[in-house]
């Protein structure tokens, strides 16, 4: 199967756009990250687009920007935190190279911080953690062909740790 060398999923924080570019540049190759298509495609930012058009607007932008990165794009990339949530985007996944960066509830928080500008977090983060991560864990393991912690890792053993794994 054609396609991205390796795929990034995993919650907010875990370092996918980071660790996604630490890799390609280990891997001479490219980097993409869903998130900057849709901001390029839109012309709006990422909070912008929840708030105007709502999170079901926004998966489907992010299910067109996976299918097209999946479909034209051989380096890595990085996906959304949320972009396991939309079931279409999870079939998009399929049989593909994806690595799970793992990251608990009590790192998100401290690496995110309590006032973290992304949209799904302003209202409670603690809280709002707890749930993103018993709601999204199933899936991120369901996609998964490799699980790395990121827990007291530097992005660059993150990277090695992923480079082992492949
Ligand atoms: C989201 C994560 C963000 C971005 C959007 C929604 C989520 O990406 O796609 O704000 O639902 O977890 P990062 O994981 O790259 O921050």
């Amino acid at each position: 199967m054609t396609g991205p060398a390796v795929i990034l999923v995993g919650p907010m924080g875990a370092g996918k756009t980071t660790v996604g570019r630490l890799l390609a540049e280990r891997l001479d190759t490219g980097f993409r990250d869903t998130d900057a298509d849709i901001v390029a495609a839109t012309g709006k930012e990422i909070s912008a687009i929840f708030i105007d058009d709502g999170e079901p607007h926004f998966r489907e932008l992010e299910r067109r920007a996976v299918r097209e990165a999946v479909a034209g794009h051989t380096g890595v990339l990085a996906l959304g935190g949320g972009a396991v949530m939309d079931e279409g985007t999870r079939a998009l996944l399929a049989g593909r190279p994806v690595v799970f960066l793992e990251m608990g509830v009590a790192e998100a928080v401290r690496r995110t911080g309590l006032d973290a500008p992304r949209p799904l977090l302003a209202v409670n983060p603690r809280q709002a953690w707890r749930e993103l991560m018993e709601r999204r864990r199933p899936f991120y393991t369901e996609v998964a062909r490799t699980v790395v912690s990121t827990e007291g890792r530097t992005p660059e053993e993150v990277a090695d740790a992923i480079l082992d794994a492949l």
